[in-house]
C-alpha cells in the first residue's frame, strides 16, 4: 500500500528539496518586484512619448464617459494623439468612445481629456483600466474630472438627472492596488474618507445654483458588467445605500486617490434599474440619453476647471 506522509510534512516542505523551496515561496515575490517594474517601465514610456508630442504639462484630467464626447468641443485643442499610438495604452473597443487623448486649454487651464475609457467588462484587467490615469498624473496632472453613464436605484430620479458622486462602493470590481504596492505612487492602505474631493463637490453645486439647474448628490456603485442589472440586482444596489450603478471610474478614483490627485466625478442617469413596469435597457438608449443631459455635465465641468 503507497503511504503518503503527512500532510503537515508537506506544508513544511520537508518533502522538497531546499532550494526548490526557497525558490517557490520567493517566486511571487519575484514576480510582483518584475511586474511593477514593468508598469513603471511602460508608464514611463507612454509618458516620455506624450511629451513629444506635447510640451505643456496639464493641470487637469478630465474621462468623458459613454455618450459624453461631445464636450471635447469645449475644449480649445492643440493636440490630438490616438490610443492606438500610444506605447503599452489599450484601445476602447466600446461605440461612443473616441480612442484618443486631447490636449488644449479649458477654462484658461491646460487639460487632457480622455475621449473613451477603458472598461474591466472589455477584458482588461484592473492594472490596464488604471493605465492612463496614471499617465495623467506623470504627465503633471493634480486634479481628475470623471464621468459616466449610470443607472439609477433612487426612487427620486429620473432619466436625464445628474449626479454628484459624493461616495462610492467598490466591493464588485477587482481593487486595482491589489498586488504589490507602487511606493512611488502611494502609500499600501490608502485613505479612502474623502475620494472625492468635499470643495470640489461645493462648488460643483454652486455651479448648478447659479445657472439654475438641478444636480442630485449621490452614491455610485460599480459593477463589473457587460449585462445590465436584473431587477432583483437592482433592488439590492438600492438596499445596498446607493443612489446609482455602473461600470466604470471607481477603479480609476482609486489609484487616482491612491496617487494623491484630487478627484471629482459626475454620474448622467441614462435608465432607471427600479421599475415594475417593462424595463428593457439597451447600450443605445444609455447614449442618446447621456447626449441630452451632457450640456448641464459640461457646463459644470467647464466652470469648475476655471475655479480650481
Ligand atoms: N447599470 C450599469 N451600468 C450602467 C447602467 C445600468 O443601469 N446604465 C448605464 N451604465
Amino acid at each position: 500500500m503507497i503511504r503518503f506522509p503527512p500532510f503537515r510534512h508537506i506544508f513544511q516542505h520537508k518533502l522538497l528539496p531546499e532550494a526548490f523551496t526557497q525558490f517557490s515561496v520567493r517566486l511571487p515575490l519575484i514576480f510582483f518586484y518584475m511586474s511593477n517594474k514593468k508598469v513603471l517601465k511602460e508608464l514611463h514610456e507612454a509618458v516620455k512619448f506624450l511629451q513629444k508630442q506635447y510640451k505643456h504639462a496639464p493641470q487637469v484630467g478630465i474621462v468623458l464617459g459613454s455618450g459624453l464626447g461631445k464636450f471635447t468641443e469645449e475644449i480649445e485643442i492643440e493636440k490630438e494623439v490616438a490610443y492606438k499610438d500610444i506605447p503599452h495604452f489599450p484601445v476602447s473597443t466600446v461605440e461612443g468612445h473616441k480612442s484618443k487623448l486631447i490636449f488644449g486649454r479649458l477654462s484658461g487651464k491646460r487639460v487632457v481629456a480622455m475621449a473613451g475609457r477603458f472598461h474591466f467588462y472589455e477584458g482588461y484587467d484592473a492594472q490596464e483600466v488604471v493605465f492612463p490615469i496614471r499617465v495623467m498624473k506623470l504627465l503633471g496632472i493634480e486634479t481628475l474630472l470623471l464621468s459616466n453613464a449610470a443607472g439609477s436605484v433612487n426612487p427620486g430620479y429620473k432619466v436625464g438627472d445628474i449626479m454628484i458622486i459624493k461616495d462610492h462602493i467598490s466591493f464588485f470590481t477587482p481593487n486595482p492596488l491589489i498586488g504589490k504596492n507602487i511606493e512611488e505612487f502611494g502609500p499600501r492602505f490608502p485613505d479612502m474618507s474623502e475620494p472625492y474631493k468635499r470643495v470640489l463637490i461645493q462648488k460643483a453645486k454652486d455651479i448648478a445654483a447659479k445657472n439654475k439647474f438641478d444636480v442630485k448628490e449621490g452614491v455610485y456603485l460599480a459593477v463589473t458588467g457587460p449585462t445590465f442589472e436584473t431587477r432583483a440586482e437592482y433592488k439590492l444596489i438600492h438596499v445596498l445605500g446607493a443612489d446609482v450603478v455602473g461600470m466604470s471610474t471607481v477603479q480609476e478614483a482609486i489609484v487616482a486617490r491612491h496617487m494623491g490627485l484630487q478627484v471629482f466625478a459626475m454620474s448622467v442617469v441614462t435608465d432607471v434599474g427600479l421599475r415594475e413596469e417593462d424595463n428593457i435597457i439597451t447600450h443605445e438608449e444609455v447614449l442618446e440619453a447621456a447626449k441630452h443631459a451632457e450640456p448641464k455635465l459640461a457646463t459644470i465641468f467647464k466652470e469648475l476647471v476655471g475655479a480650481i
